[in-house]
Parts: structure tokens; C-alpha cells; sequence
């Protein structure tokens, strides 16, 4: 499996260019892509970072982390998924950096997505769909998405009975039980809900190229 997601970060690589500020998101496949940046860290320009754990990566590498604010528009963000339809609608945000993530890829022009081939579905949902909450809305979210899918909302915990806590000082609702057919329409509606930050669906603005590791790059 990971050997797999590695191909998929090495493949990302024909993507980037000289001089470029690079996009970069969370989790073990875009470790592998940082680590391959990392190769030769003075290529690029910088990197606008998703995460902590992201930043703490590219910094280990000599790679400049730069603010959003400062560069503009980017021409590329690699990002992995938790779950990618056939038309590049995805399930992100088991890393917990989904609000980031969405703030990047819709920053930038091409949205490249590194997967393995257990991250295709046919329809998503089968993975608990991650939305970003402020922790005084947790249960009006809660009840106002079960209401509205039939979804399972469960509160994201880690060890020692903790809350996850984002990178953004927020909660995370993970939503069990979905079968999403209108990914554009729920990530819509769960916008709309007053306390949530951000929804996991990545369909109003999907990837442009998906690049399952080990098989030809999927373009429109
Ligand atoms: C983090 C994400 C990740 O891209 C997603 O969870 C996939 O992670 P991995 O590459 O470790 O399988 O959305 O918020």
C-alpha cells in the first residue's frame, strides 16, 4: 500500500516546476511527495503548507513555507484523499486539515490528487465524512446533519479521551453512514449550517488530475 502511495508522490513530481511555489497538503501519501521536493529543496521557490505537520516537514527539508497572503494565486497544489469518485469528487479531511486543504486547492489553478487504488469509490461515503466544526455548534451540527442525511455524526476523539482539535483551534464531526450521490448539493447544504467551518467533499472544486500510484494518470 504504501509503496504504492509513493509511486503516486513520485509521479506528482512531473508536475512541478522550476522557480514554482508548491502547494502542499497532508497525510503519509504527501509525506512521500515532500520527501521527494526534499531531494532538491533550492528547485522550487517555497511551499504553502496545509498543516503543522506539513510545515514541520517542509522545514525539516530546507523548504521555505511561505503565507498565502504573500503569494497569491498558485499553479499547483498536491494533495491526497481519503476517497476519490470517477469524477474527481473526493473525501478529504481524515488528517484533520480539511479547512486548509479547501483554502489551498481553491487558490490554486491545478489541483493534482495522489492516491492509492483502495481510495477509488464509485460513490462516496463509505468513509466517515470529516466536517470542521467550532466547538459551541458540535451538537447543533450534529443533530442538523442527522436531520438532513441520516447520516451518524461521531464526535472525532484520540487517545486518552481527548478531542481532536485542528490545527485551527475547532472540532471534527465524522459522518458515518453516507452514500453520497449529489456530492456538489450536501457539500452545499452542509455549508450552510451555522458552526461549521468546512465540510470533507472536495466536489465543488475537485481535483483536476488524479494519480493513482502504479497506473496511468486520470485526466478529464
Ligand atoms: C488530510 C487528508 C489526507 O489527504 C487524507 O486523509 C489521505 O491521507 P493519507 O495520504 O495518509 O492516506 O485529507 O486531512
Amino acid at each position: 500500500m504504501s509503496e504504492a502511495k509513493r509511486l503516486a508522490a513520485e509521479k506528482a513530481m512531473d508536475h512541478v516546476e522550476d522557480g514554482m511555489v508548491v502547494g502542499v497538503g497532508t497525510g503519509s501519501t504527501v509525506a512521500y511527495f515532500i520527501d521527494a521536493l526534499g531531494r532538491d529543496p533550492t528547485r522550487i521557490k517555497g511551499a504553502v503548507s496545509s498543516s503543522e505537520q506539513s510545515t514541520a516537514r517542509l522545514k525539516a527539508h530546507g523548504i521555505e513555507v511561505l503565507d498565502l497572503n504573500h503569494t497569491g494565486p498558485l499553479s499547483l497544489y498536491v494533495d491526497g484523499a481519503d476517497e476519490c469518485d470517477p469524477r474527481r469528487h473526493l473525501i478529504k479531511g481524515g488528517g484533520a486539515a480539511l479547512t486548509r486543504e479547501k483554502i489551498i486547492a481553491e487558490a490554486s489553478e491545478r489541483f493534482v490528487c495522489i492516491i492509492d487504488a483502495s481510495k477509488q469509490v464509485e460513490v462516496l461515503g463509505r468513509f466517515p465524512l470529516p466536517v470542521e466544526v467550532i466547538p459551541m455548534a458540535r451538537s447543533l451540527v450534529a443533530r442538523q446533519i442527522t436531520t438532513m442525511t441520516g447520516g451518524q455524526p461521531v464526535f472525532r476523539m484520540q487517545a486518552g479521551d481527548k478531542a481532536v482539535i485542528t490545527d485551527n483551534g475547532n472540532v471534527i464531526l465524522d459522518i458515518h453512514h453516507l452514500s453520497i450521490t449529489d456530492p456538489k448539493a450536501l457539500e452545499m447544504a452542509i455549508n450552510q449550517i451555522p458552526g461549521v467551518v468546512s465540510v470533507g467533499l472536495f466536489a465543488r472544486r475537485p481535483a483536476d488530475v488524479v494519480i493513482v500510484g502504479g497506473e496511468p494518470p486520470q485526466v478529464p
